[in-house]
């Protein structure tokens, strides 16, 4: 709440703090505001961890290095209702779409190590099931191999699949449970959603343990699109940080 009136009046008012600021006797030495990307971010970072890197609690994702028009994507869907996750979507409410833009343009652009991946309390059956859809699906399930979509490394695919390693089992959990129940939407058509229905419960714990405990490579980047068709139809949010772009930054 506090952390979301702060950002929210920075976004808003920092021509208000610049006047305020002329307005302030000179002995009363004010604070100095700086609408920069670390004070933009700084109510990010304290559940994202250090330049997103992931948060402390095992659960807040990282979101350094992700595709820039994912990230953007992801905030315009907390903000507008297809996510849901209050605290962030109180926060983002009063930002437009181009403060948002600056935003996933900023955490795309960090690379910053991983941490190593924590021992995660699964069989070592559910692993290699785990193993076996990450990289080769299930046809009896209908299910192509999460690298088909995240790419051979599971490290993404520009311009806005994400990579799949480096996040916590629980988060990871959550957002294939929130895609079945219908908690967690993207752009029609809906692929994940449809990826999320054809796993079983005990295929969703395996591929969230088997992805959570495998260390990130050494190259961390997402892949080139490389434009070959997918194996189901993924909507696109029609939006892109790059063409749309109007901040003027490189
Ligand atoms: C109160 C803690 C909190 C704050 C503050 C916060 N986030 Fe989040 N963020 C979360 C949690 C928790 C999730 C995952 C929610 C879910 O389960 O879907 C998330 C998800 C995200 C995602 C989606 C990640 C992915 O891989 O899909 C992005 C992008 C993101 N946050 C960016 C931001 C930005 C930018 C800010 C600052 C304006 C911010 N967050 C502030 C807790 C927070
Ligand atoms: C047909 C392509 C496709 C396949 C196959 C696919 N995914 Fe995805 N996945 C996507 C796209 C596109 C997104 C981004 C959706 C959005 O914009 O919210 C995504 C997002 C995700 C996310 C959210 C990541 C985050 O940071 O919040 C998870 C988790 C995920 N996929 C898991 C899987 C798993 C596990 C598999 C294999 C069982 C898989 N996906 C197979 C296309 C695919």
């Amino acid at each position: 709440m506090t952390v979301g009136f702060r950002l929210a009046h920075r976004a808003l008012c920092w021509l208000c703090t610049l006047v305020a600021l002329f307005a302030v006797p000179v002995h009363a030495a004010p604070a100095v505001f700086k609408d920069d990307m670390a004070q933009r971010t700084q109510a990010c970072t304290t559940c994202h961890g250090a330049q997103g890197r992931a948060g402390p609690d095992g659960y807040y994702p990282r979101i350094a290095g992700k595709p820039a028009d994912y990230l953007y994507a992801q905030l315009l869907h907390f903000r507008d209702g297809r996510r849901t996750y209050a605290p962030m979507a109180h926060l983002l409410e009063p930002l437009n779409d181009d403060y948002l833009r600056d935003m996933a343009r900023h955490f795309a652009a960090l690379s910053v190590p991983y941490a190593a991946p924590v021992p995660v309390p699964v069989s070592a059956e559910a692993l290699k099931r785990g193993q076996q859809l990450a990289q080769h699906g299930d046809p009896a399930r209908q299910l192509p191999a999460c690298t088909q979509c995240h790419g051979a490394a599971l490290t993404g695919v520009l311009p806005a699949t994400p990579g799949l390693l480096g996040l916590p089992r629980d988060y990871l959990n959550a957002q294939l449970g929130a895609w079945r129940n219908g908690l967690r939407r993207a752009h029609a058509p809906d692929c994940m959603a449809d990826i999320a229905q054809r796993l079983s419960q005990a295929d969703v714990s395996a591929v969230s343990g088997w992805l959570a405990s495998q260390p990130v490579p050494a190259h961390t980047q997402p892949a080139p699109a490389n434009g070959q068709p997918l194996p189901l139809d993924c909507g696109h949010p029609g939006v892109s940080v790059k063409t749309t772009q109007t901040g003027g930054q490189p």
